[in-house]
C-alpha cells in the first residue's frame, strides 16, 4: 500500500508509506489523486490530513523517474487538484519535507510540522528546478527575502523559522497525526497567499550576482532565480507554466544527467552493501600523529565534527606548531563567518598536544600523519600497536606506501586500515578508504561510519601505488607533459581544463604545489641508477622556479599575489625540452586528458581496485576539483561513447 486512509471521525488521514524516503513516483500520485477524488465526495469527511509513514514527510520526486518522460498523473497535475480542493488539507510535516514534498505541502492548505523537522528545495543541485510550483508558490506564501535562499540558494529551514516566515502554521508536538487532527478540528482562517510586487530590477540584479558568484558554473540556480522573477512579473498560471517548462528542459540537459549521476554514486558509496547489517566501533576520542600540513588539517577535520582530538608530534616546538595550525584553521573558519569566535575557542579546548606518543594510549581511534617514509611510519606503528587498546582503530594516511608494508608485524593486524585525507583535511570530501586483507569487518564499517560523521565522501579503494586518486593523477600529469613535449604550450592545456570546469589547470595546480618535490623524487631515482629523461619540470627547479613558493614556477608571480601570469622565462627555460609549432583546440586537450583517466580508471577497475566506475568519479570530483556538473571521467567518456 503506498497510500493509506484512516479517518479519525469527520477527519480523513492520508499516510503517504513508500520507503525509504516517501519519495513520490507515479503509483504514489495516482493513489494520491484516487483518494483525493474519494475523500471530495465523501460528505462524511470536513479534512484531509497528509503526513509521511518512517522517519519523514516526503523526501522528494522520486529521482528514477527523471530519466524517463513524466507519467500521468503529474506532480503538478496533483498539486492543482489539492490546491483547489474545497475541504481544508493539512500537510503533517515531521523530519524532512524536500523538494516536490515541500511542494506538495505548499499545495496544502495549512502546514504544521514537528520540531526538528527541515523543509526546502534542494532541485538545483541536481541540475534542477523546482518543478511543481516551488518557485511560484513558496515566495507567494512567504515573501520574496525569505524565499530566494530556500529556491535558488540551498538554504534549509528548520521549523522554528519555518514557523516564523509563515511556512508553518503550527509548530506542534507529538504525537503527529493527533496534534494535527487536533489543529484540523479547529482550524484557524485561511490565509491567502499574496501576490508578490515586483521589487525592481536592482533587486533582481543584486540577487543573480550573488547566485553567479555561489554557482560553480551551474545553470539551475540562475533559472531559478529567473523562475521566481517570471512569476513575480506574468502572475501565477504563467510563472507555473514557464517554471515546468524550465524544469522539463533541465532534466534533460547534460548537467542535470550529470548532478543525478553523483547523487546515486554518493548515496551508493555511502552504504556498501558487503557492510550491511555490520555495527561500526563506537569513536569518541581519535589520536592524530603528525601535525604538519596532513596531521593538522586532519585533527581539525575530527574536532569539527565534535571528536576529542588529541594531537602528537615528535618534539615540543613540532607540537607547538602543529597547535598553532590546527588553531589557524579554526580562527580563519570564525573570522570567514562560518563559526563564531566563541565557537573556534570551544573547538581548541578540545584538542590537546602530546609530545611521543605515550598520550594516545586511551584513544579509539589513532590516524598517523607523519612524513612518508616507510622506516617512521613503521616505527609509529609498532609503538601504537603495544599502547593503544587491542580494539583501537590505527589508521595510516600514507599517499604511496603499500599499508602491508607500513602495518607488517604489527599485534593485532585486524584493526588496522588506511584511511587517506585529501588536503586540505579540513575541507576536501573525499576519504579513500583502504581495507588490508586482515582488516575486520567492523574497522571496515568504523572507517565509513567516521567518513559520514565527518561529512565526508567515502570510497574504499584496493592497494596499489598511489591508490585510486593519485594513480588516475600521475596518468593524467603524464598526458599533459606528452602534450607540452609535443608542443601545445602549457598555458594552452591550463586555460582549455579551467573553461572546462576546473579552478585551475594542471600547470597552476603543479605551481601551487612546489615542483620541487617531485623533482627531488626523480633525483634520488636517479642517484639510484634509473635512467629518468630530463623533464621540463626539471628544468625549471635547476633555474630556481619550484613554484608559487619561490615567485615562479610555470608562471610568474607578483609579491603576495597568486595569480598566475605567462612567463617568457619560463618559455625560454624549458625551450631545449618541447618542440616547436604544437598546438591544439582546447576541446582535444580536454578529451586527451579526461580520456587519460578515464583510461586509467579502466584499469583500475579491470584489477579490482575500484568497486565502481562512479567511485572514480567520485574520487575525481572531491579529492581532484574535477566540474561537478561534468560528472566525472567515467560518466563523460560513457556519454560519449553512447550514440
Ligand atoms: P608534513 O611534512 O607536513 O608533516 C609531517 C609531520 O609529521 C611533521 O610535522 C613531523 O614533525 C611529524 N612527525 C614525523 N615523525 C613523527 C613522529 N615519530 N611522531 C610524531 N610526529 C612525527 O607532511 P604531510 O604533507 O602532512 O604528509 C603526512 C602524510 O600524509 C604523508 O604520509 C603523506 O604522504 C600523506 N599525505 C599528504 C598529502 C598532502 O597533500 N600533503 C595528501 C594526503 C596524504
Amino acid at each position: 500500500m503506498t497510500v493509506t486512509l484512516h479517518r479519525h471521525g469527520p477527519i480523513a488521514v492520508l499516510t503517504i508509506d513508500n520507503p525509504p524516503v516517501n519519495a513520490l513516483k507515479t503509483v504514489v500520485r495516482a493513489r494520491l489523486l484516487a483518494l483525493f477524488q474519494e475523500l471530495a465526495a465523501d460528505e462524511a469527511v470536513t479534512a484531509i490530513v497528509l503526513r509521511g509513514e518512517g522517519k519523514l514527510f516526503v523526501g522528494g520526486a522520486d529521482i528514477a523517474e527523471f530519466d524517463r518522460p513524466p507519467e500521468a498523473p503529474t506532480l503538478p497535475d496533483l498539486i492543482a487538484a489539492i490546491e483547489s480542493s474545497a475541504k481544508p488539507w493539512i500537510a503533517a510535516i515531521h523530519g524532512q519535507a524536500l523538494g516536490g514534498g515541500l511542494e506538495l505541502a505548499l499545495a496544502c492548505h495549512y502546514r504544521v510540522a514537528l520540531a526538528g523537522a527541515t523543509l526546502g528545495l534542494p532541485e538545483v543541485n541536481l541540475g534542477l528546478i523546482p518543478g511543481a510550483g516551488g518557485t511560484q508558490r513558496l515566495p507567494r506564501l512567504i515573501g520574496l527575502e525569505a524565499a530566494l535562499p530556500v529556491i535558488a540558494e540551498r538554504a534549509m529551514l528548520g521549523s522554528a523559522s519555518a514557523a516564523a516566515v509563515g511556512l508553518l502554521d503550527q509548530i506542534v508536538e507529538g504525537p503527529l497525526t493527533e496534534s494535527a487532527v487536533a489543529f484540523a478540528t479547529a482550524l484557524p482562517p485561511r490565509r491567502s497567499p499574496s501576490p508578490q510586487p515586483d521589487p525592481g530590477p536592482a533587486f533582481w540584479e543584486s540577487a543573480a550576482a550573488r547566485i553567479t558568484k555561489a554557482s560553480k558554473g551551474e545553470s539551475a540556480p540562475l533559472a531559478a532565480l529567473q523562475a521566481v522573477r517570471h512569476g513575480v512579473a506574468n502572475g501565477l498560471a504563467e510563472g507555473l507554466r514557464h517554471e515546468r517548462q524550465t524544469f522539463l528542459a533541465l532534466r534533460a540537459t547534460e548537467e542535470a544527467a550529470a548532478l543525478r549521476h553523483l547523487f546515486f554514486a554518493e548515496r551508493a558509496a555511502a552504504r556498501p552493501a558487503v557492510l550491511r547489517g555490520i555495527d561500526p566501533c563506537p569513536v569518541a576520542t581519535v589520536g592524530v600523529v603528525g601535525g604538519g600540513t596532513m596531521g593538522s588539517g586532519i585533527a581539525a577535520a575530527f574536532r569539527n565534527a565534535g571528536f576529542a582530538v588529541i594531537l602528537s608530534e615528535r618534539d615540543a616546538p613540532a607540537l607547538e606548531r602543529g597547535l598553532a595550525t590546527v588553531k589557524s584553521i579554526f580562527d580563519a573558519a570564525a573570522r570567514r563567518g562560518g563559526t563564531t569566535e566563541a565557537m573556534a575557542a570551544e573547538r581548541m579546548a578540545g584538542v590537546t598536544g602530546a609530545v611521543g606518543l605515550n598520550g594516545l594510549a586511551a584513544c579509539d581511534l589513532v590516524v598517523e600523519a607523519v612524513f612518508e617514509d616507510l622506516a617512521i611510519k613503521r616505527a609509529v606503528f609498532a609503538d601504537l600497536g603495544r599502547l593503544c587498546r587491542a580494539d583501537a582503530i590505527l589508521a595510516t594516511n600514507t599517499s604511496y606506501t603499500d599499508p602491508r608494508q607500513i602495518f607488517d608485524g604489527i599485534s593485532g593486524p585486524d584493526r588496522c586500515i588506511g584511511l587517506h585525507f585529501f588536503s586540505p583535511a579540513q575541507v576536501m570530501k573525499l576519504l579513500e578508504i583502504i581495507p588490508l586483507p586482515d582488516t575486520e569487518p567492523t574497522v571496515l564499517a568504523s572507517a565509513f561510519d567516521l567518513a559520514r560523521r565527518l561529512g565526508k565522501v567515502p570510497v574504499q579503494s584496493g592497494i596499489c601505488e598511489g591508490f585510486i586518486g593519485n594513480r588516475i593523477l600521475k596518468r593524467s600529469r603524464a598526458e599533459a607533459e606528452a602534450m607540452l613535449l609535443a608542443g601545445v604550450p602549457h598555458a594552452d592545456i591550463d586555460a582549455a581544463m579551467r573553461g572546462f570546469g576546473y579552478a585551475m589547470g594542471p600547470f597552476e595546480m603543479q605551481d601551487m604545489a612546489g615542483l620541487d618535490i617531485s623533482f627531488m623524487n626523480r633525483e634520488a631515482a636517479r642517484a639510484r641508477g634509473e635512467a629518468l629523461p630530463e623533464t621540463p619540470g626539471d628544468l625549471l627547479v635547476r633555474a630556481g622556479r619550484k613554484g608559487q613558493k619561490s615567485g615562479g614556477g610555470w608562471y610568474d608571480y607578483a609579491p603576495g599575489d597568486r595569480t598566475p601570469r605567462p612567463s617568457a622565462d619560463a618559455v625560454q627555460i624549458i625551450a631545449p625540452l618541447v618542440r616547436s609549432g604544437g598546438g591544439l583546440p582546447p576541446a582535444q586537450i580536454v578529451d586527451r586528458l579526461i580520456g587519460a583517466m578515464a583510461a586509467e580508471g579502466r584499469v583500475i577497475l579491470a584489477e579490482g581496485i575500484a568497486a565502481a566506475a562512479s567511485d572514480i568519479d567520485l574520487v575525481q570530483v572531491h579529492g581532484y576539483g574535477f566540474p561537478r556538473i561534468k560528472g566525472g571521467p567515467m560518466f563523460q567518456t560513457d556519454r560519449k561513447a553512447k550514440p
